[in-house]
């Protein structure tokens, strides 16, 4: 299942990320969605849209240089994930990997670590389109699909 998604500025991408959020189920463990595209294509603020559209007020700091940072909101774990500066993947289980399926990943850079998107419910590929961006979204196992499906784009 693939569908593609013009945004046209960056309110359009939390837009997006509300309505991913509105078609995930209500028990969330486990879901793995993975974030791709260039610098600056609009990963993060696809992963903050999200984390705000469940219910999280605070800031949401860039996981850059923690690599993991974790959302606790009304009983849902979600862990924003960004692998841009991983040194290998065995460095995923210092960092406490294991205890990730728990809750929603959330992952920018998955293309550091290989095999990801395997274990993916979707994928997001975002690209340059002028000044605005499109979404790619594809699934990558059956109940990832249904979220495409159920997906209520404009
Ligand atoms: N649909 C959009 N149209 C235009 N600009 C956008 C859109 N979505 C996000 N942006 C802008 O793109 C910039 C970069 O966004 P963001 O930090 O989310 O990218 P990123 O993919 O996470 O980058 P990095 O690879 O550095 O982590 C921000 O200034 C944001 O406002
Ligand atoms: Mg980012």
């Amino acid at each position: 299942m693939k569908k593609n998604i013009y945004l046209p500025d960056e309110a359009s991408t939390e837009t997006l990320a509300a309505q991913i959020v509105d078609a995930l189920p209500e028990d969330i463990t486990g879901w793995i969605v993975l974030l791709q595209g260039d610098l600056g294509a609009g990963k993060s603020t696809l992963a903050r849209g999200m984390i705000r559209a469940f219910g999280h007020a605070g800031t949401v700091p860039s996981p850059t240089y923690t690599l993991i940072e974790p959302y606790e909101i009304s009983g849902n774990l979600i862990y924003h994930i960004d692998l841009y500066r991983i040194s290998s993947p065995d460095e995923l289980q210092y960092l406490g990997w294991t205890d990730l399926e728990d809750g929603l990943c959330i992952i920018e850079w998955p293309e550091r670590v290989p095999g990801l998107s395997a274990q993916a419910d979707f994928i997001v590929s975002l690209s340059y389109k002028t000044a605005a961006r499109v979404a790619e979204i594809r699934s990558s196992s059956e109940r990832g699909a249904e979220i495409i499906v159920q997906l209520n784009l404009k």
